[in-house]
């Protein structure tokens, strides 16, 4: 083929396939059969095959996925990209709406949109080229994910006008193609994904393009963060403007004149958001104008001329088998029910925790009932109520044990706790546990050693206590279940690595009653190093601000066992780090931060941050985080998959976060 020749009909196939991809993936009316859209699609890879410079960035056949990448490299967002404050009722709504009206009179309108289930995306374009796309990451810095969103087809790669223009919009994954690829991968014997947001966020994070290629991942568009630097006025007309852009925004908006008609279109999709392809977390509302946009401004955390309203959470029933019985590392029993798996809020639920006996009678929650079940701030399986109406006399009511279901001693009721405890230091249960806290992420951060590796250590009686751990070899572990010679050396590595840890980890693992992470790290701080405070008097350790009675005697008590010297003899031997290593404290002034004097919570999985960095960021804040919620507590953290102290913050109406939330406010600081 002649070159000039080559280079016109690149020119033709780019068009063509351009123009019957948004035809397909953004109007949803298709022109061309998949065979002719292919045949012209393998013509032109074949030509930029033979003339490999007339390959350009937009060209269709970039979205078949190009080379695997090594790794995300980090973007940083010029304008921030922020996330929306919640209401939950119509109150909320019209408290959103009066605080609106004060600050800008009565005359504005709002825009009502979908608040769709994916992941923020921004993306970047220069004279029309699409040049860049980005997670949203904490707000302020995000990973540049561009090869995977090329191969989003509703993504144009050159826009119908050669502007130079950021637009952020939802990445997501529709219903159906999540569930079949669940079905693909439970044939696989893959682990399925919980729900199609986190099988969006799982498909973009890929290095290698061709996957999220294959996961059918579409986008809605819905504004432009330099909007008006390209000359619009108007949320509406904005979102009108992408549209003749080429970009996909979502038609089912709504202006809407007073909070009232926001009401309806609430109420309406509330109803009809089962009938969607995609998955909707609840609606989102704008003020339309940009200038009364700017008058209205941002709150510390989030724009005050948006919110997002959130559905309630899905009650669904189900019916509870059993009630098992978990033993805690600090002996506590709790009572797990037993659920027919069922889906709500996204996920399957088979399990949800009880907490305790007293909660159980509360409820007259008995073995065999139907119930109620729902997840507590969208997160956490929850059994809200039993259906006595349902009964059949079948049913079976719940006592406690007496004895300890691992070991078989008497289980105690401390003073003042709900809580049934095993208090046989031996108790396997007890001991398992306990090595699991050692290992784990704000304690020794044994990276791969976790719940199943140490359960199988121990049931193989490989390691009785947390210093067996550093003696452990290669050849052990590989003789272990489905472990390789590979991972087996991944975890030597990493036990050894945790020898250098400071000294706060190794207290934190150690799991002295009452001396939570933060004790641990203020006790490190404090003595330096673990033979001085060993040797700490009750009275010096009093001195210390945030430690009171209860931990002081509770860490003398600890220190004078002799199982505890051997066992620091032990770990000595093992060259496990004894000092603390970290910064000295910081004295932040009370009122000067957001976190200053706040009492803060942190619980279930973070992502962004690790916990410890977290915790370290608000201290440094001047916050101070615990382990317990309180009526103390003025805020809780909750990550994902949180448990209890969600719903005793929920109970106690304490503030609560989710990660980003806090990754939002930590930036606003620093
Ligand atoms: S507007 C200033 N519109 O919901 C923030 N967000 O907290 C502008 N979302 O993380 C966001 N659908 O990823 C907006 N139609 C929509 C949305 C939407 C989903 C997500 C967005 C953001 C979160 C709001």
């Amino acid at each position: 083929m002649e070159r000039q020749f080559a280079e016109e009909r690149v020119k033709e196939l780019h068009q063509t396939l351009n123009e019957w991809n948004y035809a397909y993936y953004v109007l949803d009316k298709p022109q061309v059969s998949d065979q002719e859209y292919d045949s012209k699609l393998q013509e032109l890879i074949a030509i930029e095959q033979e003339f490999l410079e007339l390959k350009t960035p937009d060209s269709p056949s970039e979205r078949i996925g190009a080379q695997v990448l090594e790794g995300f490299t980090k973007v940083q967002h010029d304008i921030p990209m922020l996330s929306l404050g919640n209401a939950f009722n119509e109150e909320d709504l019209k408290d959103f709406d009066r605080k609106i009206r004060e600050r800008v009179g009565d005359n504005f309108s709002y825009v009502c949109e979908l608040k769709i289930d994916g992941l923020a995306i921004s993306l970047k374009y220069e004279d029309g080229l699409f040049v860049q796309g980005a997670t949203r990451g904490d707000g302020t810095i995000g990973e540049d994910i561009t090869a995977n969103l090329r191969t989003i087809r509703s993504i144009p790669l050159r826009l119908k006008d050669a502007v130079t223009i950021e637009v952020r919009g939802e990445a997501f994954m529709p219903k159906r193609s999540f569930v079949s690829l669940n079905e693909a991968k439970d044939e696989a014997g893959e682990e399925q994904f919980a729900n199609p947001r986190n099988a969006a966020a799982g498909s973009l994070r890929q290095l290698d393009p061709k996957i999220a290629a294959s996961r059918n991942l579409d986008i809605f568009l819905y504004s432009i963060a330099n909007g008006e630097e390209v000359g619009m006025t108007e949320h509406a007309k904005a979102l009108a403007y992408l549209d003749s852009l080429g970009f996909k925004t979502n038609p089912l908006r709504r202006q809407c004149e007073t909070i009232e008609e926001v009401m309806m279109y609430v109420e309406e999709w509330t109803e009809k958001r089962q009938d969607l392809a995609y998955e909707i977390d609840g609606i989102v509302i704008k003020v339309n104008s940009f200038s009364q946009q700017d008058e209205l401004g941002f709150t510390a955390k989030s724009p005050r001329w948006a919110i997002a309203y959130k559905f309630p959470a899905e009650e669904v029933i189900t019916v509870l088998k059993d009630i098992e019985l978990s033993v805690g590392r600090t002996g506590a029993v709790t009572p797990t029910a037993i659920l027919e798996p069922v889906r709500v809020a996204g996920t399957t639920v088979q399990r949800a925790s009880l907490h305790n006996e007293d909660l159980i009678r509360e409820k007259d929650i008995r073995i065999g009932d139907h119930v109620i079940v729902k997840k507590a701030g969208d997160i956490i399986p929850e059994v809200v109520s039993s259906l006595k109406e349902r009964r059949t006399g079948e049913e079976k009511e719940f006592f406690m044990p007496s004895h300890c279901p691992e070991c078989d001693s008497e289980l105690i009721r401390i003073e003042d706790e709900v809580a049934l405890r095993c208090m046989n230091p031996k108790c396997p249960a007890l001991i398992r546990e306990s090595l699991i806290h050692f290992v784990s992420r704000t304690a020794m951060n044994i990276d791969g050693l976790g719940e199943k590796v140490i359960s199988q250590l121990f049931k193989e009686e490989l390691i009785q206590d947390v210093a067996d751990i550093y003696f452990l070899t290669q050849e052990q572990l590989i003789a272990l279940e489905r472990i390789g010679e590979k991972s087996a050396l991944n975890l030597i590595q990493a036990i050894d690595a945790s020898r250098e840890n400071s000294l706060e980890k190794l207290l934190f693992g150690l799991g002295i009653r009452h001396v939570g992470a933060k004790a641990a790290k203020t006790l490190a701080q404090e003595f330096d190093t673990l033979t001085n405070l060993q040797n700490a008097s009750k009275e010096e350790l009093i001195r210390i601000d945030e430690i009171g009675d209860k931990m002081a005697d509770s860490i003398v008590q600890y220190f004078s066992m002799p199982e505890v010297h051997e066992l620091i003899a032990e770990l000595q031997k093992a060259e496990v780090n004894m000092q603390y290593k970290g910064p000295k404290k910081i004295a932040v002034e009370a009122g000067e931060t957001s976190f200053a004097g706040k009492v803060v919570v942190l619980t279930g999985k973070l992502s962004i941050l690790t916990r410890n960095e977290a915790k370290e960021k608000i201290e440094l804040l001047g916050g101070k985080v615990t382990g317990s919620v309180s009526k103390k507590t003025d805020l809780l953290i909750a990550g994902e998959d949180a448990g209890s102290k969600l719903s005793k913050a929920e109970e106690l109406g304490i503030d609560i976060w989710d990660e980003e939330k806090l990754v939002e406010e930590l930036n606003r600081e620093v």
